[in-house]
């Protein structure tokens, strides 16, 4: 199998990690969901407190105190931080609603490229975001760019939600879903957007299928 990097970016809820998931499998490489990282150090920040609220001084000055792994469990990837599996917790509203607001602090966002740089060192890896193709991997062997509309992306996080059990109403997912997108794409720091290399897939009306094997396809051809 290839040893190849992989930027899988764009924007909330429109599959990146399950295609980042099964191209890794593809290719026997390791799969590393850098929003879940951001999500991390969220949920490690609303640890520090009491109330829950973020303390953006004391985050940064514990920031070397952070330690993120994944692990391929048989109930799929799961999110470590300093030893404890948070995979679950990190997809609450409570980190959901403030993840964005962490994500666009300078100071976490280097920690998290650096840490993101290192673990494709030594290549072979599928990582998803917002910022790969442009910031932590200009130089990915291939690069795709996920679009789809507000409203068919909310559906879709929706149902992944309920599922899980975690109570959230429609309406709710896609206010948290435009809330997050504007805030990503207009923050100072690195904002979302489009490496100029990037192939991009408006995935509204594709199935989980079709979007792998256009991946694929162009990865294969090339
Ligand atoms: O992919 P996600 O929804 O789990 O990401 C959570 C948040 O983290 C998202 O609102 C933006 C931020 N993020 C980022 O700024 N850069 C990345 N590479 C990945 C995520």
């Amino acid at each position: 199998m290839k040893k190849i990097i992989v930027a899988i970016d764009g924007y909330a809820g429109t599959g990146k990690s399950t295609q980042a998931k099964s191209l890794a499998k593809y290719f026997g490489c390791v799969h590393v969901d850098s929003g879940a990282m951001y999500r991390a150090v969220t949920y490690f920040g609303q640890q520090q407190t009491t109330d829950g609220s973020i303390d953006i001084k004391l985050l940064i000055d514990s920031l070397p105190q952070i330690s993120i792994d994944f692990e391929l469990t048989k109930n799929g990837q799961q999110t470590f931080l300093n030893d404890e599996n948070i995979t679950d917790l990190i997809r609450q509203s409570k980190v959901n609603d403030k993840v964005s607001d962490v994500a666009s602090i300078h100071e976490i966002r280097s920690f998290l490229v650096d840490i993101q740089k290192e673990m494709g060192s030594s290549k072979g890896v599928i990582m998803d975001g917002r910022d790969i193709g442009t910031i932590v991997f200009p130089e990915a062997d291939y690069k795709f760019f996920l679009t789809a509309s507000p409203k068919i992306r909310a559906q879709r996080r929706y149902e992944e939600q309920q599922k899980k059990g975690i109570i959230e109403t429609l309406e709710e997912v896609l206010a948290n879903i435009t809330a997050r997108d504007h805030q990503d794409s207009t923050r100072i720091v690195t904002p979302l957007k489009k490496a100029k290399d990037a192939i991009e897939i408006d995935v509204s009306y594709m199935s989980i299928d079709d979007v792998f094997n256009v991946m694929i396809e162009n990865i294969v051809e090339s």
